[in-house]
This record gives structure tokens, sequence and C-alpha cells, in this order.
């Protein structure tokens, strides 16, 4: 049974879906000189994706969580452990983190636990940074459970990954920036690499986990059957809200391939490995390219 809110909020994203969907079918007449983005597969103009990422976010918070481990049967925590181990916060003493689109605090609390627990530092932090609040009000109270609750470790904002509050966030002040599973719903991904750039120091590190290209064409398209057919069809049955998750499929659907995503990371002025996958690559594919781990150093 879906609550009241959760009904309405699922309904909030269905009717935006749908206003889409018709503005989608309409002669194009008054769109025709405006400036367009997509929207999963849905193209829309370039100022109103915000706010339909900003309906799906609000709808899936209370459940996120719960949603990530049914949808990738666990698999996300794998991917993410492996971003942390290859990215090892703390190991050269406590590093200054921005995990930007940091949702409910997932990357922040595997950087935190990762370095206190391996290399006993407690004085790593990490400023979670989102645009949603409802994410944020989750991430929240998860941390309120932990010991870094109430300490100089953590803090939580609301911001814009594409143009983070200067005087917030100053230029030059990270060691690690972090986005994991953010950026393909950001409206300019150029925006947010030149952000990233600007508030990490000369020396720091941009990791970005995000959902890829798969390889292999015959792994490729049991996944795609797996994603069209099966996480729409848990988010029905877990929250009643299949329009969510239907984006979410389709909007990895339409995020750049490895390669052309590393030359626009190396296009914002970070130095990458070659172009390639793997050792001294720009990027490294996590099982067959359902995600990859990209990062670049500021020079
Ligand atoms: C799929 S969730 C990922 C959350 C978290 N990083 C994780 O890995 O579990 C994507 C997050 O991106 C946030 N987001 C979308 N557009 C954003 C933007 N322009 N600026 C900041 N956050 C954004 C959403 O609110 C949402 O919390």
């Amino acid at each position: 049974m879906l609550s009241r809110t959760a009904g309405r909020r699922a309904c909030r994203s269905f009717s935006s879906l749908k206003q889409v969907r018709l503005n989608h079918n309409q002669p194009q007449n008054a769109q025709d000189n405006a400036r367009t983005t997509h929207f999963g597969f849905q193209t829309v103009p370039e100022e109103t994706k915000e706010s339909l990422v900003r309906n799906v976010f609000d709808s899936v918070a209370s459940s996120y969580d719960l949603m990530n481990d049914a949808m990738s049967l666990g698999v996300h925590r794998l991917w993410k452990d492996e971003y942390i181990a290859l990215l090892k916060p703390g190991a050269k003493g406590p590093v200054k983190c921005i995990d930007v689109a940091g949702g409910t605090g997932d990357i922040a609390l595997r950087i935190l636990d990762s370095a206190r627990e391996r290399y006993a530092d407690r004085e790593t932090s990490v400023d979670v940074v989102d645009i949603n609040t409802e994410m944020l009000k989750e991430g929240y109270k998860r941390f309120k459970k932990t010991m870094y609750h109430n300490t100089s470790q953590i803090a939580f904002h609301e911001g814009n990954a594409q143009a983070l509050n200067e005087e917030k966030f100053p230029s030059n002040t990270y060691d690690l920036y972090t986005i994991a599973f953010g950026i393909r719903n950001c409206t300019s991904v150029p925006d947010v690499l030149k952000e990233a750039y600007r508030v990490l120091k000369p020396g720091g590190t941009f990791a970005c986990l995000e959902f890829s290209r798969v390889n292999n064409p015959l792994f490729g398209a049991l996944y795609d059957q797996y994603s069209f057919s099966v996480i729409p069809l848990i988010g029905t049955i877990l929250t009643g809200d299949r329009a969510s998750y239907q984006y979410l499929v389709e909007s990895i659907r339409k995020f750049p391939p490895q390669p052309e995503f590393a030359k626009m990371i190396a296009d914002a002025g970070f130095t990458t490995g070659g172009m390639f996958e793997g050792k001294g690559g720009a990027w490294r594919d996590l099982w067959g390219g359902i995600a990859s781990i990209h990062t670049g150093v500021k020079v």
C-alpha cells in the first residue's frame, strides 16, 4: 500500500512525466528556438530538467537506499567499496572531501569509515552537497545514528553541482571531489566539471562513479532486458512509482560512453590517464562497463 504522501509524490512525478510526453508530441513552434536537453528518453527544454529531476528524487528519497539494494541486488555496495578503495581517503593523512549529489550520504559514510578503519584517521571530513532536501534529510537521519553526528567530520548542504555557492565552497579548497551516480542527472555536465575544477586544490582529485556503457553485446542485451523490464517493475511493487524508476533507467542510456566522458573531464582542465580503460587509463570499468570510475587530477 502506498502512503498518502508517497502517493501524492508519485502522482506529481507521473503528471510531470505526462506533461513532458504531451509537450513532446505537440508540433514544435514556440519551442523551436529553445535549448533542449534529455530527461530520460524525452527531449525537454533545458530549464525544466532540474525540476523534473527534483520530482524524481523527492519521490524516491524515503525508499532510495532500499531500492538501490533491491534493483542492483546489493551490487552497488561492491562498486562503492571499490570506488573508495581506489581513492584511499586518509592514506596520506586527513583529507578534505566534497561529495556532490551526495544524496543519502552513502559515499560520505564510506569515506569516513574507510579513513578511520584503514588509516586510523579521524580528521578526514566530508561536505555532502545535494540539490534535493528530501535526500539530504534521509542522509542526516542516517548520520544521526553514527559516531560522526555532530562532529566537524560531516556537514550537509543544499546546492547545485553546476553552480556551487562561491562563499560556502571557495575555490582551491578540497583534496577530493566525489560524485556517484549523480552527474548524469545534471543538465550540464561541463558546468559540473568546471565547478569541480574550481573547488579542488591544485593536485586534488576528481572521481566520478557512474553508470556507463557495457562493452559486450550479449551481456549488454541481457542487461537491457533486466533494466527495462525488471527495474521499473521493482519500483512499482516496492514504492508504487514506476515513472521515476523508468527515468533512472533511461537516463543511464543517455549518458556519454566512457571515452567521451573522459574527454570532457580532460577538456575541463584535469589531467587524466590515457584515453583507455584500466591501469594507466582515464577510467576503470566495473562489471563489464555497467558502471565506471573516471578520475582526473587538477593541475
Ligand atoms: C542516484 S542519486 C545518488 C546519491 C548518492 N551519490 C549515492 O551514490 O547513493 C542522485 C542524486 O543526485 C542529486 N542531484 C541531481 N541533480 C543535481 C544537481 N544539479 N546538483 C546536485 N545534486 C543533484 C539528486 O538529488 C540525487 O540525490
